[in-house]
């Protein structure tokens, strides 16, 4: 798909489904080209024909996230088809240790959550942040929860899933002060609310496109905007 020359670029990780998906349609639908990674070129199929109709400039590659040579190919195809990435959205999360005890976590299901949630996002901002740098301008989002909150955190369980964002959202805050001297290149964390998704599960109050409202808003910053915070519905969410 040719783009056109004045065309923002964004990559949003896990847009198959959920909230990645309403990121990837809501940021396409304000002229931005997005590509949709899934984690297989099936998925990726399926997910521009659910969009098919809507006229977006969207495209799709294959990303696992779980495979630093994923992320690797992902990377040379950007840097070869577009020459600059804009806006990166850090999607993709699992949560298999949903309401489960600390106390039995298993530590490989520590470790996968981990890489999952925490390592394959800081690889991603790692490998594009020198095409950043060198256009002056980027935007990433890094989706973590209003569970990660140790200020608002009264009830224990969930320790992977909780652990893995609140290091997220520390690696958002001493990645954004790194960043000092670029203030073009704005990073911050975003918490959706609860959703309707598969993570979030049926009983949750909010649709998957609410809750991509923040982080379009944070992947969409003017000049202004913030850096190396935690956002909830637009304002800051203590850490
Ligand atoms: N829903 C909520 O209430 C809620 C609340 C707070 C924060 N969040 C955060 O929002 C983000 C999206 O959540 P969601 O509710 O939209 O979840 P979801 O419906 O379960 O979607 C998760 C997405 O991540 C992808 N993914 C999972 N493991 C992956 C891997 N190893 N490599 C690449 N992609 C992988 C999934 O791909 P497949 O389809 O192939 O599995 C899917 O596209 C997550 O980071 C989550 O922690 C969600």
């Amino acid at each position: 798909m040719t783009i056109a020359a004045d065309q923002k670029v964004a990559l949003v990780t896990g847009a198959n489904r959920g909230i990645g998906y309403e990121t990837a349609r809501l940021l396409a639908k304000q002229g931005i080209h997005v590509l949709a990674t899934a984690r297989d070129a099936q998925k990726g199929q399926l997910l521009l024909e659910r969009l098919d109709g809507e006229d977006l400039s969207i495209s799709t590659f294959p990303y696992e996230a779980s495979d630093p040579a994923s992320a690797q190919a992902l990377f040379k195809y950007v840097q070869k088809t577009y020459g600059r990435l804009d806006i990166l959205v850090n999607n993709a999360g699992i949560a298999p240790d949903q309401w489960q005890s600390g106390f039995q976590l298993s530590t490989d299901v520590f470790k996968q959550v981990m890489e999952i949630n925490v390592y394959a996002p800081l690889q991603l901002i790692q490998l594009f942040m020198p095409l950043m740098k060198q256009q002056g301008y980027g935007r990433i989002v890094n989706l973590s929860t209003e569970l990660a909150s140790l200020t608002n955190s009264e009830m224990g369980s969930t320790l992977a899933y909780r652990t893995s964002k609140g290091a997220l959202n520390t690696l958002t805050k001493l990645l954004a002060l790194e960043l000092k001297e670029y203030p073009d290149i704005k990073i911050n964390a975003a918490a959706p609310g609860w959703c309707k998704t598969a993570l979030g599960g049926d009983d949750a109050p909010r649709s998957a496109e609410e809750g991509a409202d923040t982080v379009v808003w944070l992947a969409t910053l003017d000049d202004n905007g913030p850096s190396g915070g935690f956002y909830r519905d637009r304002a800051i969410y203590p850490w």
